[in-house]
């Protein structure tokens, strides 16, 4: 099974990226609904809580684990990932190297919780591969909840997408990488917003092609993965709403199962 866990339900976004490319593929799927969010919370904590989350899918059969969530990615060092014996992906990675291939003037920005805006890994990791581009963050706090309210046409979100876009845009930017598994709910409003001409990198694609280059390189790993396309989500509070949103982000009819960690 390809395990993959979120802070909560956002996550979904990169399971449906990875159904879409690794067709028939098992994926068990943590969501931790109870302690959500992770954006603003210390680095200490999210790295444990990440440790649980990753265990607990361990624990459950998965030979390989996909952290969607950008803020546990960006608080999981090289140190963090090395410590387990299955091959262990973040985020962050495939959407920085996707940005830096997709701009021409390298003037990336980069959207995300208040956490991964903090840590600073976007830039670190841009600037590796090009010392010479120029990165703008922006923390963008209201973004989760107003996506899990649903508000995804609404004319308030379109204002607030606009407020912390204009930054950016005075920065002209020509790619903007969606730093958190929520944004891609907002994708066409934040393309309007910052302009058609601006690449948008959604980092819930990034991962799935990465992790399916990743098992066509590693037939050993990828032989060891169920391909009966059962799919397994587990949440650590289970709510009609969050179950709403699982139905709608996956277009199929699947129900929560709740676990404590
Ligand atoms: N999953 C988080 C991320 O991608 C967003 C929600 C949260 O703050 O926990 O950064």
């Amino acid at each position: 099974m390809i395990g993959v866990f979120d802070s909560g339900i956002g996550g979904l976004t990169v399971v449906r990226e990875l159904m879409k490319q690794l067709v028939g593929y098992d994926i068990i799927y943590f969501g931790d609904t109870a302690r959500t969010p992770y954006g603003n919370k210390s680095p200490g904590t999210v790295t444990a809580y990440a440790r649980q989350d990753i265990d607990f899918l361990l624990n459950k059969g998965a030979k390989i684990i996909v952290i969607a969530c950008n803020t546990a990615s960006s608080v999981a060092s090289e140190d963090f990932i090395g410590s387990y014996d299955v091959p262990i992906f973040e985020v962050i990675t495939p959407a920085v190297e996707l940005s830096v291939m997709a701009s021409k003037i390298f003037r990336i920005g980069v959207i995300g919780t208040r956490a991964t805006i903090k840590s600073g890994i976007y830039e670190k990791k841009i600037k590796e591969i090009e010392p010479n581009a120029a990165v703008y963050s922006v923390a963008c706090p209201l973004l989760v909840p107003l996506v899990e309210e649903g508000w995804l046409k609404k004319p308030e979100t379109r204002m607030i997408v606009k407020k912390y876009l204009h930054s950016l845009k005075c920065s002209q930017i020509d790619t903007l990488i969606l730093g958190c598994t929520h944004y891609p709910f907002l994708k066409e409003i934040i393309q309007r917003k910052i302009g058609r001409r601006v690449k948008i990198i959604d980092s819930s694609v990034a991962i799935a092609e990465r992790v399916k280059r990743f098992l066509e390189k590693h037939p050993e790993v990828d032989g060891g993965l169920g391909k009966e396309a059962i799919s397994r989500l587990f949440v650590s509070d289970v709510t009609d709403h969050f179950e709403k949103i699982a139905r709608a982000t996956l277009k199929r009819n699947l129900s929560l199962e709740n676990v404590t960690l």
